[in-house]
């Protein structure tokens, strides 16, 4: 399928619901503390959502995912289904992945915060994922291929002896939730097709302490590392402009260039 090109209307849209995202992800952050369920932060980010924003949680009920986030814990790679269960204790991890819907456009972003006080372990592998989105946001620009995204991720994951989860990749976004083009988070440069001016996608890489297979639990949605070592994930959706790139879902706590 070929990739569209958004309109400067389709892309103002996105602007407001990428900058939702961002700033769900900005109000939760106090909340995310020992103690808390991982239902609770469904809660607020839902109410948020809804009350403040005026959105619906793209989420909520999308073939047949039950709750308005994804709360991913430790081992579990992507898709945790929010618990009331699911206590969180210092020294966790959790990847929290939201999208708001607003005015028909998706707005597709998460963040793997720390719980407590991090093992050196997790910190590490927490900020390398970063760089992993970082360096992948950096080659995004008119021209460049989309196999240079997935190459400098996987570089950098495999310097530092993790590894890249393949089964799930970033995705064209604006009225359909998930589109074309598959961004995927591994590959080679100068592989894939040529990057755009209007063109918008995520990029989301799993990166895992251990080995990079994973497997889904019998609820259908949990993905969890095979070996159940550690795993994280970082997201932005990505506009491409006509001199690089444009992070819709930029927040206060990044640090890289919001546009180049
Ligand atoms: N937000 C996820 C993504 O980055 C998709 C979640 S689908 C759900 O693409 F159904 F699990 F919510
Ligand atoms: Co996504
Ligand atoms: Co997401």
């Amino acid at each position: 399928m070929p990739v569209e090109l958004k309109s400067s209307e389709d892309i103002e849209k996105m602007r407001i619901a990428g900058g939702l995202a961002a700033a769900q992800l900005e109000m939760i952050e106090p909340y995310v503390v020992p103690g808390i369920t991982t239902g609770e932060l469904d809660r607020i980010c839902h109410e948020f959502t809804i009350n403040e924003q005026d959105a619906i949680p793209a989420p909520l009920n999308y073939r047949g995912f039950p709750k308005s986030i994804c709360t991913s814990v430790n081992h579990v790679v992507c898709h945790g289904i929010p618990s009331d269960d699911k206590v969180l204790k210092d020294g966790d991890i959790v990847n929290i992945d939201v999208t708001p819907i607003k005015d028909g456009f998706h707005g597709d972003s998460s963040k793997t915060f720390m719980v407590g006080k991090p093992s050196v372990l997790a910190e590490r592998l927490i900020r390398i994922c970063q760089e992993c989105l970082y360096r992948g946001i950096n080659m995004v620009k008119p021209g460049a291929h989309l196999g240079d995204i997935g190459h400098a991720i996987q570089a950098h994951a495999e310097k530092h002896h993790y590894s890249v989860v393949r089964e799930y990749c970033g995705h064209g976004i604006g009225r359909i939730f998930h589109d074309d083009p598959q961004v995927l988070h591994y590959g080679s440069l100068g592989t894939g097709i040529k990057l755009e001016p209007g063109m918008i996608f995520t990029i989301e890489p799993m990166i895992n302490v251990g080995k990079r297979d994973v497997k889904v639990l019998p609820d259908e949605w949990t993905v969890v590392t095979k070996d159940h070592k550690l795993t994280a994930q970082w997201e932005h959706t990505i506009l491409v402009t006509d001199t690089g790139y444009e992070i819709l879902t930029y927040r206060s706590d990044d640090t890289i260039e919001k546009y180049t």
